[in-house]
């Protein structure tokens, strides 16, 4: 059965997605040096990816009779993700992505026993889904963390 927690969770991470889209949509653009071009490219990718949880999420609100929200919902929140002033600061951008990655993950676990306690399994398929992607994406921008060190 739905919850007004599930409805919650779902809206928020509705929402994060998008702010996230448009965070990484920035940076895989504004970075310059030779050490971005690996960044921007897996930022690329994952633009993709978080567009389609987007989705993903929003056709599950649907399902439970409820809408995604418009653009009046939005509350921006991942102020470490905005390009940063220094274009050359590629370790910036990979601290505001972890620190994006682990909210989405913490989002994504409490979404996953929300559904359980409420005997919602696709809700919590939908949960665990995402949740995996989201460790890969941390997966991959830890890696990116110790290739470049802090100067
Ligand atoms: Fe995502
Ligand atoms: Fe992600």
């Amino acid at each position: 059965m739905t919850t007004d927690e599930i409805i919650d969770l779902l809206t928020e991470a509705y929402i994060d997605e998008l702010e996230t889209v448009m965070n990484y949509r920035t940076n895989a653009i504004v970075l310059d040096g030779i050490h971005a071009e690996e960044v921007k490219e897996s930022l690329e990718a994952d633009i993709q990816e978080e567009l389609d949880h987007a989705r993903i999420l929003g056709e599950r609100l649907k399902q439970l009779d409820e809408s995604p929200p418009g653009s009046e919902a939005f509350e921006a929140n991942q102020h470490s993700l905005q390009p940063p002033e220094d274009t050359t600061d590629v370790q910036s951008v990979i601290d505001g992505v972890l620190e994006a990655e682990e909210a989405a993950i913490e989002t994504y676990r409490s979404l996953v026993e929300a559904a359980d306690d409420a005997n919602d399994p696709v809700t919590e398929d939908v949960a665990v889904t995402i949740l995996a992607d989201e460790e890969a994406h941390r997966t991959e921008f830890r890696g990116f963390q110790k290739e470049f060190p802090m100067d």
